[in-house]
């Protein structure tokens, strides 16, 4: 089916032909309730026909498994994998509406987790062990060797750890991907050495991920690209919160807190993400580096402008017109691009050492800083935690963006209490929504919620948001609260569908 001349081409691995096999059966290689590692990390560099013929096998036969991957799948994996009542639990990541709601209704068993930490509780047996590892490539070395495509996400340690390893060979991946890699295992606890990382372009490993060729059980040859990155255009509130991220830079850099290379960035993935980066395309930013988990089109801009020297990450994730001119011109980045392991591109030990510049967004925020990243209104699941706890924690700067309302101003992005912590008030410096940016750093909780309040909130809750934090004040405490109000914004949305009555209660109060 596939041309015999090209698969050979890619396939450096004397023995390749015995091994290989249709999709189908590879996916009869994974039986009921095994631990399966998949690649893809962000819509990139995941297997393809395994998943999807596993799917189709499921509703003749089901089965169902623990699926690991490095982050969301692309293709619709996730969706038909879901439908196909194939996932008992899924971890670390997903951002699919089916698995959603699945793990909303307490189908599907989700474990959220800091991406850096999966393939280390692997290594210390502190997770099952994986079974099955299926792991995209665009080239397998004369050793056996797996050469990784778009993303590199978990793959090295799947692979290391699996029993059993099938090898999906893309050939819609460009063999010219071969040398981006820099595969890297730390060493085992307590002798580990730092992990030598000391500048977004270090290169500490190999190119390949080095496993024992007799766990190779099946290579299926495919031709599905990755799916395209979905990010929009940035809308005005979007573009206004980007200008005022662009402005602060800008003011750091005339003040001289900062150089105009800034430090090392990292950003989510996403629109408000594409709209931040951007805007360093213009202002006194030159020579920047990205340290990062996604490569997505504005990296490849900032590299084309002259205003960014280097890009680490884990993955890259492109629009449909991006990929086009990055794939076909790969050679023309090669030296200014690197894609590392998830544990290495989000170690918190290097994020320190680096100082990042860390730019993730929120579901809401509290006049304390307290971030919640993943549950709306405390109990439904939204994407997870990804990596922006692994970046936040330790970065030199660490900024959360939102809205300052959701749901068209039914919910305010800012709350009294968060209902739920994914980052607390010690890890948030910065917060920014359109209508201004929070300095948080170096105030007291009281101070905090005031900045807050005055910069960030939505004048139509800001009344309201206020007559709380008086209250609360009046109260006392380090922390000011009225427990029994705290929630009850959350609560108003689950019972009304909306907290718009606490702007209308306000004015009644000020009437
Ligand atoms: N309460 C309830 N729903 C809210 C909300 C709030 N306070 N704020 C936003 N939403 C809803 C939006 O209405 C939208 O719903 P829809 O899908 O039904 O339209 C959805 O949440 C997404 O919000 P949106 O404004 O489109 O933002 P986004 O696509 O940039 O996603 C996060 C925001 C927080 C969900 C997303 O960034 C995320 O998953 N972050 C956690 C992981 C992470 O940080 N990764 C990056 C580093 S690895």
């Amino acid at each position: 089916m596939f041309d015999e001349a090209i698969t050979a081409q890619r396939c450096q691995w004397a023995p390749w032909q015995s091994k290989l096999c249709s999709a189908e059966q590879a996916a009869a290689l994974i039986k009921d309730g095994m631990t399966v590692g998949m690649s893809g990390f962000t819509r990139a560099g995941e297997a393809k026909a395994v998943p999807m013929a596993l799917a189709e096998m499921a509703k003749e036969n089901p089965l169902s498994i623990t699926l690991m991957t490095g982050a969301s799948l692309g293709n619709d994996l996730d969706r038909l994998l879901t439908e196909a009542n194939v996932l008992a639990r899924r971890m670390p990541f997903q951002v699919d509406s089916t698995l959603r709601k699945a793990i909303n209704d307490g189908k599907v068993m989700f474990i959220d987790q800091h991406l850096s930490e999966t393939v280390e509780q692997l290594r210390n047996h502190q997770l099952p062990k994986i079974n099955v590892a299926v792991i995209e490539a665009c080239a397998i070395t004369k050793d056996g060797g797996i050469v990784p495509t778009t993303s590199l996400g978990n793959s090295a340690s799947f692979a290391m750890d699996a029993d059993q390893v099938i090898i999906e060979l893309n050939l819609a991946a460009p063999l010219a991907l071969q040398g981006l890699h820099d595969v890297y295992f730390p060493e085992m606890r307590p002798e580990r050495t730092p992990v030598p990382v000391v500048a977004p372009n270090s290169r500490i490993g190999g190119t390949e991920i080095p496993i024992d060729p007799s766990k190779i059980a099946a290579i299926v040859v495919s031709n599905i690209p990755d799916s395209p990155s979905t990010v929009l255009p940035p809308d005005e509130g979007t573009q206004s919160i980007a200008d005022h991220l662009i402005k602060f830079f800008t003011y750091e850099v005339e003040s001289g807190h900062l150089t105009p290379s800034l430090l090392p960035l990292q950003a989510g993935i996403g629109t408000m993400a594409n709209a931040v980066m951007s805007g360093f395309a213009h202002g006194p930013f030159k020579n920047l580096t990205m340290y990062s988990e996604v490569l997505q089109d504005c990296t490849f801009d900032l590299l084309d402008a002259g205003v960014m020297d280097f890009a680490s990450g884990c993955s890259i994730t492109l629009s449909e017109e991006r990929g086009k001119s990055v794939w076909n011109n790969l050679d023309k980045y090669r030296d200014r691009l690197i894609l590392r392991p998830q544990e290495i591109s989000n170690l918190p030990e290097i994020v320190r050492r680096l100082g990042i510049i860390a730019v993730n967004t929120a579901l809401e925020a509290d006049i304390y800083g307290n971030v919640n990243s993943t549950h709306v209104c405390g109990t439904r699941m939204m994407n997870g935690v990804g990596g922006s706890g692994d970046f936040a924690r330790n970065a030199h700067m660490s900024i959360f963006v939102t809205k300052s309302v959701a749901k068209n101003g039914d919910i305010s992005s800012f709350v009294p209490f968060v209902s739920h912590v994914d980052h607390n008030e010690h890890d948030v410096d910065i917060l920014v929504s359109e209508h201004g940016l929070a300095d948080l750093r170096g105030l007291a909780p009281r101070e905090r919620a005031q900045v807050v309040i005055d910069n960030c909130v939505d004048p139509s809750y800001r009344p309201a948001l206020q007559a709380y934090f008086d209250e609360a004040c009046e109260r006392g405490g380090h922390t000011p609260h009225c427990l029994e109000k705290a929630l009850s914004w959350h609560h108003a949305v689950d019972t009304e569908g909306s907290m718009r009555r606490f702007i209308k209660e306000q004015e009644l109060a000020e009437a």
